[in-house]
């Protein structure tokens, strides 16, 4: 039995998108740009994928849509694109569980000189908008916050955050990447200028992704080139990729009605299952929640001594040998197992920091499977953690 509960990580590409990227690849391979029959074939491939994306967050202008390669170039793109409109440095706000693409940029810009402030969060990763609004300074330009949480799966209020970014005159830029396709979104009414997002994590093909990018809003490209994408994205677009992204955002908007509720039943189910579980804690906003996202920390780890301390890539590990994907939260960089800054953000300590789970769920997921992974993760845990009662006869 093989279970994947890794959605938030990536998708499996739908059939109609791989139906879509077949045809592409086999039929309609001419380059967008060019003016022939075969370009201007592809050309209209692309501008329907642009009309279905920006359908999917209800922009109202398909020109606001950027394609970039995924959710990293745009934000990369947000940030940079507005940062280089600026001959002098100026002040950046962020939150302190953005994503790497958005926290590592911020320190770039820092390191060239532009100050940034990075918002606290509480205990479920919230930001206060009372914090937002106190950090903004004459020489605020933009503030970037993430909407749904990757490892922890808070929602931010981005209503509230985009209004006190355009009281104060200031861009808003949003990471959606875990929100856009999973559930509405409506750039008008939330009043967000920048938004970005990603076709793989909505059952597109890796390669896709675009910024949002409202009329009006003036952005720098980061690449010289051929001028593609109103000339803020150089480069021959990856149209199958694209296509792909365009087929996916237009069945996740047709069926999220359904989908929305049942992933929501499925999650809450499987934090139910595991409330009598005393290893695991669930982390992130139980009522501000992405609807496939389920997280814990391990509360109980086995030994103060980290060689031999229980993490959550253990258990990724273990439940991978049961044949259920899921992920951890902290990051490895070179062989060094670091706590989650994420979670550290939260005030978590170092050591819960290491014992982060994430299992998302996805359109393939059905309630056996959320039974079957929680009694699995039960008897990992106890066979892990249980202390070991000897009895003397
Ligand atoms: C919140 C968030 N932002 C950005 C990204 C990066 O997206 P991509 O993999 O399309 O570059 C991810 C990927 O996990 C994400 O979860």
């Amino acid at each position: 039995m093989q279970i994947y509960l890794d959605y938030s990580a990536t998708t499996p590409p739908r059939l109609e998108v791989m139906a879509k990227v077949g045809e592409i690849l086999r039929c309609q391979w001419g380059n967008p740009s060019s003016l022939h029959t075969w370009g201007q074939r592809t050309a209209t491939i692309l501008e329907t994928a642009r009309y279905q994306v920006a359908s999917l967050i209800n922009a109202p202008n398909v020109n606001s849509i950027i394609f970039t390669s995924g959710g990293t170039e745009a934000n990369n793109l947000a940030l940079w694109g507005i940062a280089k409109q600026y001959l002098i440095p100026q002040h950046l706000i962020i939150s302190s569980v953005e994503h790497s693409a958005i926290s590592e940029t911020a320190e770039l810009l820092n390191q060239r000189g532009w100050q940034v402030t990075i918002l606290p969060v509480d205990y479920q990763g919230r930001v206060n908008p009372l914090d937002l609004k106190e950090s903004i300074r004459p020489n605020t330009v933009l503030i970037s916050t993430i909407y749904g949480q990757s490892e922890v799966g808070t929602i931010q209020p981005i209503r509230e955050l985009a209004k006190i970014a355009r009281s104060h005159g200031v861009l808003f830029h949003t990471d959606a990447v875990q929100v856009a396709g999973r559930l509405p979104i409506d750039v008008q009414h939330l009043g967000i200028d920048l938004l970005s997002l990603s076709g793989h994590k909505i059952y597109g093909i890796q390669g896709a992704g675009a910024l949002y990018v409202r009329s009006g809003v003036e952005i720098s490209p980061l690449l010289g080139g051929g001028g593609q994408e109103r000339g803020l994205r150089s480069g021959t677009q990856a149209v199958p990729a694209i296509a792909g992204l365009g087929v996916a955002a237009e069945l996740a908007a047709s069926e999220m009605d359904w989908e929305i509720p049942r992933l929501t039943m499925l999650r809450d189910r499987l934090f139910e299952l595991m409330t009598d579980c005393p290893y695991l804690t669930p982390t992130g906003d139980r009522l501000y929640r992405l609807p496939h996202h389920v997280s814990f920390v391990l509360t109980n780890p086995s030994s103060n001594d980290n060689q031999k301390r229980i993490t959550g890539k253990t258990i990724v590990r273990q439940l991978n040998l049961a044949g259920i994907g899921i992920s951890a939260g902290s990051a490895c960089h070179s062989g060094k197992l670091n706590p989650s800054p994420i979670l550290l953000a939260m005030g978590y300590s170092k050591t819960e920091g290491l014992g982060g789970i994430r299992l998302t769920l996805g359109r393939e997921v059905i309630l056996e499977d959320i039974e079957w992974t929680a009694m699995v993760l039960k008897q990992i845990l106890n066979r892990l953690l249980q202390p070991l009662v000897f009895v003397k006869h």
